[in-house]
């Protein structure tokens, strides 16, 4: 069976090889990512497995499904860039990885933070420049400190147990909230306007959807604490990076670590440091000391890596063979 990815790099390579081996899939590995605009790529393949930015809207679907395609393949956990209702209505199968490491992005939360708030970005370049001071790298102890965990699925979950370890108080809030969990690791839920007031950081943990984006906005920031640090790891939607710029100015947000951008798509993954940049917002947010921004890497470890590649053969397995699909994986 051929199945054409789209939007790889080297690693995805490496790693969707391995777990293909001895398999029967006939892997094609694009570097492009996938659109309505050149679906006619996948020509010949019945599935197309793609990634965070590859735009599989209704157009792109339509064309897929006349080319033969009969499955996408998230190749990731989120979903927010294809039309489910299209392609249900296309018979497209549609089918994610649910769990690979929830430990790879929540760690990558942590890393963040701790990185920002003990200013471990700037020493690395001073001391590289024998500037061996200390003025401007005051951080604060974390233990004892209020986090606010919004969304307490897979990786929320992990990310809260992390902050508790380093004894922080946490809140945690979510229309689902896991009581038995909480209990367990004395996690407080509370109602959002709460959580945002009372947090002296405030790490998302939640999906994209259209009741969800902008859910950090100038509104929503104004009424966290003065001074608190934002972190976002999950998509870039979630905050309203022009009211982030403004509270930043205004010494309102503390710190910002952001892992993932709302505009990312065509700037993440890519090496553009030959070119101009043209995002004059993201521009802005990298000129702050106290802003860190990675490229959409929190997945990025060697653990979840080979999880996202064995669950996708997988289910393309299953899918080949005619087995029935993993449920938690199928989306439409
Ligand atoms: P999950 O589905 O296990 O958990 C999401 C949680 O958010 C659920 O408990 C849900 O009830 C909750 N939620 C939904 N709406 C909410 C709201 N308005 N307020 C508070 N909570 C709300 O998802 P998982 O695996 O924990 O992933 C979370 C997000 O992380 C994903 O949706 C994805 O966007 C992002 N992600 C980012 C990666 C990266 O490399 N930066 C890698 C993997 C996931």
């Amino acid at each position: 069976m051929r199945v054409a990815f789209y939007d790889t790099k080297p690693y995805d390579r490496d790693y969707f090889s391995k777990a293909a081996e001895g398999s029967g899939l006939k892997p094609e590995f694009h570097e492009f990512r996938l659109g309505a605009a050149n679906a006619a790529s996948a020509e010949g393949a019945s599935v197309v497995c793609v990634f965070v930015n590859d735009k599989v809207d209704r157009e792109c679907l339509g064309l897929l499904a006349g080319r033969g395609v009969r499955m996408v393949a998230l190749r990731c956990a989120g979903f927010n860039n294809v039309d489910l209702d299209a392609a249900r209505e296309l018979g497209i199968s549609v089918v994610r990885v649910p769990a690979y490491s929830p430990h790879s992005v929540a760690e990558h939360a942590v890393a963040l933070l701790l990185t920002l708030n003990r200013k471990i970005h700037r020493a690395y370049n001073r001391v590289r420049e024998m500037n061996f001071s200390l003025g401007g790298l005051v951080g604060f102890d974390l233990y004892g400190k209020t986090v606010g965990i919004v969304g307490t699925g897979k990786i929320g979950r992990v990310a809260a147990q992390i902050f508790r370890g380093f004894g922080c108080e946490v809140l945690a809030c979510d229309p689902f909230p896991q009581t038995e969990w909480a209990e367990r690791h004395s996690v407080r839920y509370v109602e959002m306007d709460a959580l945002l007031s009372a947090a002296d950081v405030v790490s998302l943990h939640l999906p994209l959807n259209p009741a969800t984006a902008h859910l950090l906005n100038a509104d929503t920031i104004s009424r966290m604490k003065r001074g608190a640090y934002l972190v976002n790891t999950s998509r870039g939607k979630l905050v309203d990076s022009v009211a982030v710029i403004s509270a930043l100015k205004s010494g309102h947000l503390g710190g910002v670590a952001l892992d993932v951008y709302e505009e990312e798509e065509g700037v993440f993954f890519e090496d553009l440091s030959e070119s101009p940049m043209q995002d004059d917002v993201l521009s802005r947010l990298l000129t702050f000391p106290n802003v860190l921004v990675t490229s959409h890497q929190a997945f990025l470890t060697e653990e979840a890596l080979t999880a996202i590649a064995e669950t996708t053969v997988d289910s393309l397995l299953r899918f080949l063979e005619g087995r029935e699909a993993v449920p938690e994986r199928v989306l439409a």
